[in-house]
């Protein structure tokens, strides 16, 4: 029997709640296609900062990196940490150490669940940056609290980064409705996003069966809510495929429903699962946070560990849920009863 095996985060608020959702689902289809998982949980959160002054130990990265895969909840607990130190502490160092350049989150709107748009019928697959750009992490502050502060932050845009990421998002393209769109900002920024696009035009010759259409951030926020039914994959800069699946995220239904995989896609390092959202704190601890997000990155690890029939078969009884109305609303289901909903579909 083939062994995987994990390394659990489920880091603070309802991160843990839906770590434990997702892994009780882990569990059910690991049985049932007869495999076996076996989960190493790492405490790393804002309890373990408070405790000793980092969110994960020295050594945090290598103790990760023999894993087969790594799920996430999710970080954070702004009123006692601040996001910038928790998040460079963990989550943002894991996706650069293990070259997870590619982050992608798919959109659509699973059955019986509504959304707050008339355009029902959009599948998107949105392929976010995911080491660089905006997130490089180069930058300063000189002059504190003078009159004279200044605070620079820089994108990093290199070669490598770019055309890997394209690359990746043509490939994608080829495996689903052959539509790709880049999205820059390249009419404002002019020098690391006209590289972008200029890197999108040359890479396209190689791809002359992907159809691409460049798209301004700023028409392409306003096109997913218009008319996100012509949007197959879409690739952008790690900050601007942030946002955007956020938005991605709403238009299906809510942050409850978008899942999440930071692939390292040369597999030389562990790949990383995780919900979009956050820690949530407004509904930590009540039971109430849904659960599917995460559930789905969990299917999504399965399928990227080689078990497709299994992370097909949670799919499947995901939707065999919503479609029966669970969870299709917030407040409407409790963790746990939509996470034992998926359980008895997925047993049936
Ligand atoms: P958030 O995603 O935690 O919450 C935004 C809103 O969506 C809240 O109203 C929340 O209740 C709701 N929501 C989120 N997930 C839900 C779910 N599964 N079911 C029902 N409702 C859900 O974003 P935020 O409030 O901006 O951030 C909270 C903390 O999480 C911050 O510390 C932030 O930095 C961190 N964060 C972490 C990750 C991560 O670890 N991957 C992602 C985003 C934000
Ligand atoms: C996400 C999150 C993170 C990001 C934060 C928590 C640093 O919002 O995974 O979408 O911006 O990448
Ligand atoms: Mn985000």
């Amino acid at each position: 029997m083939t062994i995987y095996s994990i390394a659990l985060i489920p880091g603070d608020g309802i991160g843990k709640d839906v770590t434990d959702a997702a892994m009780r689902i882990v569990a059910a289809t690991a049985s049932k296609f007869h495999f076996t998982v076996k989960e190493t949980t790492f405490p790393w959160s804002r309890e373990y900062y408070l405790k000793t002054g980092s969110m994960m130990p020295a050594d945090g990265i290598e103790q990760l990196r023999h894993f087969d895969a790594i799920y996430l909840g999710a970080v954070g607990w702004p009123d006692t940490v601040p996001d910038n130190v928790s998040l460079h502490g963990l989550l943002l160092p894991i996706r650069k150490a293990f070259r997870q350049y590619a982050n992608v989150r798919p959109h659509r709107l699973l059955s019986g669940v509504e959304g707050p748009l008339k355009a029902k019928d959009f599948d998107i697959l949105c392929i976010r940056e995911n080491t660089e750009g905006e997130y490089s992490g180069a930058g300063g502050r000189v002059h504190q609290g003078t009159p004279e502060e200044v605070a620079v932050e820089t994108s990093v845009f290199t070669r490598t980064g770019v055309e890997r990421i394209l690359r990746f998002g043509f490939e994608k393209a080829r495996t689903r409705r052959r539509k790709l769109t880049s999205v820059t900002k390249s009419n404002a920024q002019k020098y690391s996003m006209v590289f972008w696009d200029e890197m999108t035009k040359s890479l396209s010759a190689e791809y002359p069966d992907v159809e691409v259409t460049h798209t301004h951030i700023d028409a392409m926020v306003a096109k997913m809510v218009m008319a996100p039914e012509d949007l197959d994959v879409i690739v952008a800069s790690n900050l601007f495929g942030d946002i955007l699946t956020d938005l991605g995220a709403a238009i299906q239904g809510g942050l409850g429903f978008a899942a999440s995989a930071n692939y390292c896609p040369d597999r030389s390092a562990p790949s990383m699962f995780e919900p979009v959202h956050g820690s949530a704190p407004d509904i930590a601890g009540k039971n109430i946070a849904n659960p599917i997000a995460a559930i789905w990155s969990a299917a999504m690890m399965l399928d990227h560990l080689g078990e497709r029939l299994a992370a097909n078969a949670i799919l499947k009884a995901i939707e065999a849920a919503t479609a029966r109305g669970i969870g299709i609303r917030p407040g409407s289901h409790s963790t746990d009863a939509i996470t034992t909903a998926v359980l008895e579909a997925l047993e049936a």
